[in-house]
């Protein structure tokens, strides 16, 4: 595998991601804040962050978090004001750190302005969306959304407008000019404003190359017809042309449902499109028929296929184990029982020493859990409430839909970063928007910087010797031959031959060893055996070359 060419500022990168409702509450109204990010910027500077993607923090309904934006040149002020985003860039400039801002631009809340006016019947507005008449008694076409409903919604007068995620999430027409304008125009506002690039949302869904019926799918009717159309990398190769070039940005693409060779496509250096892409096919490796919500044994040998995959696949893979979309890293590969601590540091060596760019997810770093909630009343998630009734349309009975989707629910990664073990985890001085995880007690970012053998000091030393090391930050990737369940790969550079380990199970696993001295883990020295890997064992082996 090549090793990276041109360097950019962002290749060697680690970037840490914000979801502001949950990060840190500065005035005690529940609801994390720009003051509170400000608070932490110490923090994520002694962790050794070096960007920050900070989801949505624009004037927004709330319905999904931000992913509803009613006004792109804003601060929502329950987050705070534009001069606390301006404090929020120039303080964290200062410390070496550079933000990217969450993008979303498939589609924009109900309650925009442009909307509004569209509902009222503004042509002009009209054709910023998808408004439709019906077929006869029906919807335009037969699409699905995202979001487990139908895509299409009757407004008053009528007609129907498209939208792939919620009904409060009208979907932009990427066929009109004055779109392309406006976007460009807002993206220019944030870069002007010292941000340094975006984290765009559902990117590869934005164009439809028509509103013809889809072929029945059991979900996401449609997608035919707007996943990685041409339409979209001409509108990519726009924005890099016209914005993104002329700043310098890091711009990263969530691009669902990818293919390594979609992906590719999409950030290929030398299409000047995206300069990284995440792909979701290692959150599915659990997923039946790639639904989330129904569950199959995780299979660590098929995580590692994944991987290996899209390690040789993409130039600049973005890296990332968890999200505000996923559930945790060790409720999903690892291990909440007996081997918390040490999965949670596997997991942290693995995702710090692939190629490419290491996303961190807040909480991450001190092994934080999935919530711990009593039952579906106790959640807020948009996604959790649509697949709710959709699964009750379907007679699903109330236990099944229980269990189903608190097991998957987005909110298992959204409750309040545990900075103490106060009651409210130093989180807030009110009534958190979200519960707060009992395990607290213990997952804490106070206990834990005490304590030298913590999952975040691991962090930070994995960091660290990331930081400082030729191979994993510029090396080649090649695999290993292995037993089962254990990922085992090189990082070679002119100066280093590094040897990666990692034992995904929770049992002794007999190994080859290669290399000439261990020089990283997450087991005691005294306590290793060269030719077995511990449960969950994660080291790192150097070689004389
Ligand atoms: C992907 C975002 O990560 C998710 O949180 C959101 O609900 C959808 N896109 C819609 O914007």
């Amino acid at each position: 595998m090549a090793t990276s060419s041109t360097k950019k500022w962002w290749k060697n990168a680690i970037v840490y991601q914000i979801y502001p409702r949950s990060f840190c509450d500065s005035n005690g109204d529940g609801i994390g804040d720009i003051p509170g990010i400000i608070s932490k910027l110490h923090y994520l500077k002694d962790l050794g962050v070096d960007v920050i993607w900070l989801s949505p923090v624009y004037p927004s309904p709330g319905y999904d978090n931000g992913y509803d934006i009613s006004d792109y040149k804003d601060i929502n002020p329950e987050f705070g004001t534009m001069e606390d985003m301006e404090r929020l860039i120039s303080r964290a400039k200062r410390l070496g750190i550079k933000i990217i801002m969450d993008l979303v631009i498939n589609h924009t809340s109900d309650e925009h302005e442009w909307f509004k006016k569209a509902l009222a019947g503004d042509k002009k507005y009209k054709n910023y969306y998808y408004f439709r008449p019906g077929n006869g008694k029906k919807s335009p076409n037969n699409w699905g959304s995202f979001f487990g409903e139908k895509a299409w919604t009757k407004t008053d007068s009528g007609e129907y407008y498209l939208h792939l995620f919620s009904k409060k999430q009208p979907d932009l027409n990427w066929h009109n000019p004055e779109v392309y304008d406006e976007i460009t125009d807002i993206m220019r506002f944030w870069l002007d404003k010292g941000v340094a690039g975006f984290r765009c949302d559902v990117i590869n869904v934005i164009y439809k190359d028509s509103l013809e019926d889809g072929k029945k799918h059991f979900a996401l009717t449609g997608k035919e017809h707007y996943l990685n159309t041409e339409g979209c990398h001409e509108l990519l190769k726009r924005f890099n042309e016209d914005v993104w070039s002329k700043y310098k940005t890091f711009i990263v693409g969530e691009t669902v449902m990818v293919t390594p060779e979609d992906a590719k496509l999409l950030s290929d250096e030398n299409r000047k499109e995206l300069d990284a892409v995440f792909f979701f096919e290692h959150m599915d490796v659990d997923s039946r028929g790639g639904i989330k919500w129904f569950k199959k044994k995780y299979k660590p040998y098929k995580l590692i296929r994944i991987l290996d995959k899209w390690q040789n696949a993409l130039e600049n893979p973005a890296n990332y184990l968890e999200n505000h979309d996923q559930v945790r890293s060790v409720n999903h590969f690892g291990n909440t029982g007996r081997y918390w601590e040490k999965s949670a540091k596997l997991l942290c060596g693995l995702n710090l020493c692939l190629r490419g760019i290491p996303f961190i997810y807040e909480g991450e770093e001190i092994g934080m859990t999935n919530g711990d909630f009593r039952g579906l009343k106790e959640l807020k998630d948009i996604e959790s409430y649509n697949i709710n009734q959709a699964m009750r349309r379907l007679l699903i009975i109330n236990a099944i839909r229980r269990k189903l989707i608190l097991q998957t629910t987005r909110d298992n990664a959204r409750t309040p970063v545990q900075w103490d073990a106060s009651e409210q985890a130093g989180f807030t001085e009110g009534i958190p928007w979200l519960k707060v995880n009992e395990n607290k007690s213990f997952i804490n970012v106070e206990a834990e910087n005490q304590d030298p053998d913590s999952i975040l000091n691991f962090y930070k030393k994995m960091i660290e010797f990331r930081k400082s090391s030729s191979a994993i930050t510029e090396g080649s990737y090649r695999r290993v031959a292995s037993p089962s369940d254990v990922y085992l790969f090189t990082r070679e550079s002119d100066e280093e031959r590094l040897y990666i380990y990692c034992n995904l199970t929770a049992f002794n696993k007999p190994v080859e060893f290669y290399g000439d001295r261990i020089i990283f883990g997450n087991y005691d020295p005294t306590d290793r055996d060269n030719f077995v890997l511990k449960p969950y064992e994660f080291r790192i082996v150097a070689s004389n070359i």
